[in-house]
């Protein structure tokens, strides 16, 4: 699973480098840094605390030529500004982005994640930007609102920034993005609605927040999302949709640690491609048997790892459940179901195929 996510972003990642003109040194070609753009990331540079001296190569006139700066080939512009700690825990830059990053307007791409670098909230006027990643960096502080008018970004990871609510509600205009994640930040929101008319978006991480409120049926209209995480946010409650049996593409679907109530639908049989479905740690209701177990529906193929484990699900487990082909794990304690071991041990195939299997004590 970790190797989904993170196959998923290396796709994600190639699929910039092929859109973006830019070059990360002179070597190959007779761009040049302009001047304007080499004064501001002077100024940047400035104001930054380097300690390990990783900003060593930002001298002389040439900026396209300075490590982690990249240049578009066809105009000149700074295009690319990767400044991410490579090194976990050392090597941190600190200090204070200076205002004239805004005056790289020409930016597609930036990456200032682990560091200890403040950031100012006028980001949204680099209108340019794709890719933003300030993942682990120390903003203490709110999203900027007018975030919103980034109407080109694609990638946006904020996660474990120390971020706290509103999330503003502009967020919903992004319509280019792919890729969300806010994880292990301090928001407590209703805002799943503002996500609705993302058609883009192939990946949400919500997790580990306070969010509150229901899943709007609406987010069922997302039909290229592959992986929703909305796990650990405790507050987060309502029934799952029937709507989100739409939602075609899902590979993982991760709810535990949430009020989620009601009963699982049926219209989950139809996600053909969910491989991954964490609903344990809530309060879903219902005999399993009608819904996930029943054997109509495609997810007997696709499904590795089911958890229910801790809701109150009750009825028998489904005679079925030796039919889900490449379950690998299952993990089901702690719900009211009876009469359920005989069947998970009844053929040898199955038992191959299921690796791990928890909660039949
Ligand atoms: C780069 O060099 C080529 C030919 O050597 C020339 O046609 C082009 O104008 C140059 N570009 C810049 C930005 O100087
Ligand atoms: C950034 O550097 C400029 C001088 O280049 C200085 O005037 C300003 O106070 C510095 N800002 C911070 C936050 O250190
Ligand atoms: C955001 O964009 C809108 C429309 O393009 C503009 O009116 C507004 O001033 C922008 N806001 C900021 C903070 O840049
Ligand atoms: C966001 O950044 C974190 C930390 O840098 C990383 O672990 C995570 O995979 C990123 N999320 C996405 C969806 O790329
Ligand atoms: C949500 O978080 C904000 C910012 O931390 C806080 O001011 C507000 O009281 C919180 N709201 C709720 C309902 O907890
Ligand atoms: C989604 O788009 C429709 C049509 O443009 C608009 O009426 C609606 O308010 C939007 N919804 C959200 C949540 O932004
Ligand atoms: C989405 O799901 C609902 C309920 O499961 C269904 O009535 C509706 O037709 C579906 N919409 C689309 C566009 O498939």
């Amino acid at each position: 699973m970790g190797t989904t996510s993170s196959a998923l972003v290396m796709l994600f990642a190639l699929f910039f480098i092929e859109r973006l003109e830019f070059i990360c040194s002179s070597t190959n070609s007779n761009v040049s840094c302009i001047a304007s753009e080499q004064e501001a990331l002077m100024k940047i540079k400035g104001n930054l605390t380097d300690e390990a001296n990783r900003l060593s190569s930002w001298v002389g006139k040439d900026c396209c030529t300075w490590k982690g700066v990249g240049c578009s080939s066809k105009t000149g512009h700074v295009v690319k500004l990767d400044l991410h700690n490579p090194i976990f825990g050392g090597n941190k830059l600190g200090g204070q982005v200076s205002p004239s990053l805004l005056d790289l307007n020409h930016l597609h791409y930036l990456d200032l994640s682990w560091n200890d670098i403040q950031i100012s909230n006028s980001l949204g006027s680099l209108k340019s930007l794709r890719y933003l990643d300030l993942s682990w960096s120390t903003f203490d502080a709110t999203i900027p609102h007018n975030l919103g008018n980034l109407s080109r970004l694609q990638y946006l990871n904020l996660s474990n920034s120390g971020l706290s609510s509103p999330i503003p509600v502009t967020l919903g205009r992004l319509t280019s993005l792919t890729v969300l994640d806010l994880s292990s930040n301090f928001f407590n929101d209703s805002m799943l609605y503002s996500l609705c008319n993302l058609s883009s978006l192939v990946h949400i991480d919500l997790s580990f927040n306070s969010l509150g409120g229901a899943i709007p049926y609406c987010l069922g209209n997302l039909a290229s999302l592959s992986i929703l995480k909305l796990n650990a946010n405790y507050y987060l409650q309502g029934p799952i949709p029937s709507e989100m049996g739409n939602m075609t593409q899902l590979t993982e679907l991760d709810l535990s640690l949430n009020a989620f109530e009601g009963e699982i639908p049926n219209s989950m049989r139809n996600l053909c491609n969910l491989r991954v479905l964490d609903l344990s740690n809530n309060k879903f209701t219902g005999k399993l048997s009608t819904s996930v177990g029943s054997p109509f529906g495609c997810i007997h193929n696709s499904l590795e790892d089911l958890s229910l484990s801790s809701n109150e699900l009750s009825g028998g487990l489904p005679n079925h459940l030796g039919e889900f082909k490449n379950l690998e794990r299952l993990i089901i304690g702690w719900n009211s179901f009876y009469g359920s071991y005989i069947q998970l041990e009844k053929g040898p195939s199955e038992e191959a195929a299921l690796r791990s299997c928890y909660g039949f004590s």
